[in-house]
């Protein structure tokens, strides 16, 4: 794959990532009515490089071509949706669902099954349409879910994961189990207090 090659492959799937942050940002701002309760923390969003491309595909044994790609891959473009709560979640997803334009490719709802490790998030990939000169095609963005406890522990795992000794894998894996259900408690508080806050908001 030529890096003019790459450019061109990704340009719709940009494409289709500009339009679903511009619906989660429309969401951000009319979900809940209040500017004080907005659901989203923050967003990020990526396109996967060229060599991240070339690795995944030979990892799944694949040549690395553009049309490998566009076949076996469903993460070129990812977005990532940082709430507050595990509500807001479900609440964002069920509206996107909702949208008759979009489509839902996969859903992998890690917070309801959290990975062994303790992986906690919910992952959907949404086909986006994308109009051009001969007509529409739908392009896959892949979207990660998480509350910022979760994405606090999904940053420091992958940060200390890969980097550990062999010898110590196994009590870090154990911590890292252990820190993951600390979270889902303090999550858990947090929720309390925003039950409350919802209560005096409607007096
Ligand atoms: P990939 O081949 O990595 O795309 O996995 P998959 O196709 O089985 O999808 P999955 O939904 O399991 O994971 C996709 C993405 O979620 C990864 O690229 C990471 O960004 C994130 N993710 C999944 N599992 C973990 C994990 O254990 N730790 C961290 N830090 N991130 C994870
Ligand atoms: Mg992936």
């Amino acid at each position: 794959m030529t890096d003019e090659q790459y450019y061109e492959f990704i340009r719709p799937y940009e494409d289709a990532k500009q339009m679903l942050l511009t619906r989660l940002d429309v969401l951000n701002h009319n979900l809940y009515g209040e500017s004080s309760s907005r659901p989203i923390h923050n967003i990020q969003d990526r396109m996967k490089k060229k060599k991240s491309i070339e690795e995944k595909l030979k990892k799944k044994e694949k040549e690395p071509t553009v049309i490998n790609a566009k076949d076996y891959l469903q993460d070129i473009a990812g977005v990532r949706v940082i709430c507050y709560f595990v509500d807001d979640i479900y609440n964002l997803v069920d509206i996107l669902k909702g949208q008759a334009d979009l489509i839902i490719i996969r859903e992998r709802d890690y917070i309801a099954e959290p990975k062994p490790n303790g992986y906690r998030s919910y992952h959907v990939i949404v086909g986006v349409p994308v109009y051009c000169l001969d007509g529409m095609e739908y392009f896959p963005v892949e979207i990660q879910f998480r509350t910022m406890s979760m994405d606090f522990w999904a940053s420091m795992e992958h940060r200390i994961s890969y980097k550990k000794k062999r010898e110590d894998k196994e009590q870090l894996a154990v911590e890292l189990r252990e820190y993951a259900n600390m979270l889902v408690e303090i999550e858990r508080r947090f929720e309390q207090h925003n039950e409350v806050g919802q209560l005096h908001g409607t007096e």
